[in-house]
């Protein structure tokens, strides 16, 4: 073998990838790019800013309005770069590099900022890219991050870390190894006082604030501004352990947040926004515990509906249908509701009904929808993509791409 050529294949630890096939990507993000494509053009943002816009939910955000709405997009990210030769760079990494050449074929700026959104250094050094290469303002702001932890931006030797947990009572269920393919009972033990306020502090609307904030004193937001964020309520069937656990308190503090941000752009007749979103398949969803078990079940009954959706699907809908589209679905509470689907009355009985019946000798059949949760996940990484047979990449052809 030549010595440019690297041998890849998936590799699993437990529910976390370990590699990465970077052609798979690309080509992820060409699928996806072909999905809103072939739903058409719509009148959406032209300037946006996405941050964590590198996988799942920011990624296929930004697709949409660059290639739906001919947007131009800036796009914060967390992501490793190639290391070494047995390190070939996280799924997000391909991802912006890819997003950012289809783009530009197309005309569109797309600027990819690496690092960590949750520092004031980053917020203005966006801005500055804002008012000196941008354009001058934007009129989108969406906010998608995924985070475990989060260093105090004003204290550095304080860092929070979100923890996926319930409150005040333990809950025992089964979960997926996908390293393992495996089915497994565990108990996820109740959170502390102190591990209940790290995840608010990492995954609740504190740093969607300071962004928007950061952003008008600057006078980068145009008139008409809207901004977005990922919430999730999901069935009664996981509420024990997300919507009435840590991250259920963490959502409900971004909801608050944003009030807060609503009231603080009220002056440029902006909208702050939040969408309560499907579950779908993404590397964060994955290692919530017992939250596998309920998609793989979800996904069965959707899937014969003809209404499970991976998140350019969402997204796009979302985007052209709701924010920009005469079809919103509002709650009481003012939120977006695409997750309307998956909280079908009859979905959900039908969801709970094959829940109770998944025993670790039966989740991989045909009964569920296992094959798909898996596929979706190792499409992530750029695995099992149709037409991407390859089992080696080229190194210094990939390492000579930059983001
Ligand atoms: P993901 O893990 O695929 O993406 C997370 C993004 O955040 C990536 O772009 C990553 O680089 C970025 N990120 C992480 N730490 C960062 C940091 N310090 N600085 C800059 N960027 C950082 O996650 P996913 O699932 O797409 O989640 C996005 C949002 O959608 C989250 O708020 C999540 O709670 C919400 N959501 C997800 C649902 C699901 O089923 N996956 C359902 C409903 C809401």
């Amino acid at each position: 073998m030549s010595e440019n050529l690297v041998k890849i294949h998936e590799k699993l630890q437990d529910n976390v990838a370990r590699s990465v096939n970077s052609y798979g990507c690309q080509q992820e993000v060409i699928n996806q790019i072909n999905y809103v494509k072939n739903k058409g053009e719509y009148k959406g943002a032209k300037k946006v800013l996405v941050i964590g816009a590198s996988s799942s939910y920011g990624l296929a955000s930004r697709i949409t309005q660059a290639f739906g709405a001919g947007a131009d997009t800036i796009g914060v990210s967390f992501e490793r770069p190639v290391k070494d030769k047995t390190m070939l760079g996280t799924p997000g990494w391909w991802n912006n590099i890819y997003f950012k050449q289809e783009a530009q074929k197309e005309g569109l700026i797309a600027k990819n900022f690496l690092g960590d959104a949750f520092t004031h250094q980053m917020k203005q050094q966006v801005i500055k890219y804002i008012q000196t290469e941008f354009g001058g303002q934007i009129d989108l702001l969406i906010y998608s991050v995924a985070a475990p932890k989060r260093t105090n931006p004003d204290n550095p030797d304080e860092v929070w870390r979100s923890q996926i947990k319930p409150i005040g009572q333990n809950v025992s269920g089964y979960n997926i190894n996908l390293e393992k393919n495996a089915l497994f009972y565990q108990t996820i033990a109740a959170a502390s006082q102190q591990e209940i306020a790290a995840t608010i502090k990492v995954m609740g609307g504190e740093d969607w604030e300071i962004w928007v904030k950061e952003l008008k004193a600057a006078g980068v937001l145009a008139s008409g501004f809207k901004t977005i964020l990922y919430s999730y309520i999901g069935s009664p069937a996981t509420y024990a352990f997300y919507h009435e656990g840590t991250l259920g308190r963490a959502k409900a503090d971004a909801e608050k947040s944003a009030h807060k941000i609503q009231k603080h752009i009220n002056d440029i007749k902006g909208q702050a926004l939040i969408s309560v979103s499907t579950a779908v398949t993404t590397k964060a969803s994955v290692v919530i515990p017992i939250f596998p078990l309920y998609c793989i079940a979800l996904y069965k009954v959707m899937l014969k509906k003809g209404t499970h959706e991976t998140p350019i699907m969402q997204k796009d809908r979302l985007f052209r249908d709701m924010v920009y589209g005469k079809k919103a679905q509002i709650d009481s509470h003012g939120r977006l509701r695409p997750d309307a689907w998956e909280l079908d009355s009859d979905t959900q009985k039908q969801t709970v009904d094959l829940m109770n019946k998944i025993t670790p000798a039966n989740f991989n059949t045909d009964l569920t929808a296992y094959d798909t949760f898996r596929k979706e996940f190792l499409q992530i990484n750029g695995f099992e993509v149709a037409g991407i047979d390859n089992t080696t990449v080229n190194y210094d052809e990939i390492t000579k791409l930059k983001p």
